[in-house]
């Protein structure tokens, strides 16, 4: 083959050009070292594994947090919040009246109780339970008069465990009404009430469309009262879905106010 010395020479410097560039680049760092770190450097030749190298921290699963129900979400001594505790101990304003109160079934109550009384009454005829709206809102002059009534024919002592003094009725605030039995009327407002389909339906599905009955056997020591299976007091559906997880008889007792037969003045 014809030589072709040329070539010999481009192929050459190609060479040292590859060299110097890859060379060049890997060895940068190489040829900052001092002559004494390349000696050290040279002799380190274990390879250190990667799972020793790198501690991965194992991930438990976080545990789901145990949602908080938040008791301070909504006043319970303000007479406008849903909230409000009105007991014996707890009296509402003499001219406090419920800014929006509406119409249903002949007995007024706030707003917001409107929706959930109207679905529960369709629930319970559903059902087959015939729940009469008998009372809802009563002003100041109004409770002082029902409470009149009942100790007028009752006495005093009969009174102060069914009715409320004027300014401690829950039925000023317009979030309470008085359910009366469409199936055996002679029991309304009777402690019978509790007894009949009316009492019976309420008891179990009342707090499903956010109302608590209000006086009960078990709670009669915090609220004062003897047990008024028909009162029942709108508190929205999401502190009675709370009252019934936690087992909880009484506002009172969710919220840790003070209650009991007392009124502040004896
Ligand atoms: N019957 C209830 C206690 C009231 O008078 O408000
Ligand atoms: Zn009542």
């Amino acid at each position: 083959m014809r030589p072709r010395p040329w070539r010999t020479v481009a192929l050459a410097v190609l060479a040292v050009v590859a060299v110097l560039a890859v060379g060049g680049a890997a060895t940068g760092l190489w040829t900052e070292l001092s002559t004494g770190e390349q000696a050290r450097f040279q002799g380190l030749t274990e390879v250190v594994p990667w799972d020793e190298a790198i501690t991965v921290p194992s991930f438990a699963p976080r545990p789901t947090p145990t949602p908080t129900f938040d008791l301070a979400q909504h006043s319970t001594s303000d007479p406008t919040s849903p909230w409000v505790i009105v007991n014996k101990q707890r009296p509402i304003a003499e001219g406090y009246e419920p800014p929006d109160l509406v119409d249903v079934s002949g007995a007024f109550v706030r707003t917001a109780v409107q929706a959930d009384l109207a679905a529960m009454v369709g629930a319970a005829q559903a059902a087959g339970a015939q729940l009469v709206v008998g009372s809802g809102y009563r002003s100041y002059a109004e409770q002082a008069s029902a409470r009149g009534a009942i100790e007028a024919r009752r006495g005093f002592a009969h009174a102060e465990r069914y009715s409320a003094r004027p300014g401690f009725s829950e039925h000023q605030t317009g979030l309470a009404v008085d359910i009366e039995s469409g199936s055996d009327p002679g029991c309304s407002f009777q402690t019978c009430f509790a007894r009949t389909v009316e009492g019976v339906w309420l008891a179990e599905h009342a707090g499903e469309f956010g109302f608590v009955v209000r006086y009960t056997e078990q709670n009669t020591g915090v609220t004062g009262y003897a047990p008024e299976g028909w009162h029942l007091r709108w508190v929205g559906r999401e502190l009675t879905a709370h009252l019934r997880e936690k087992g909880i008889g009484s506002l009172e007792e969710a919220f840790g106010v003070p209650g009991g037969p007392a009124y502040p003045d004896g």
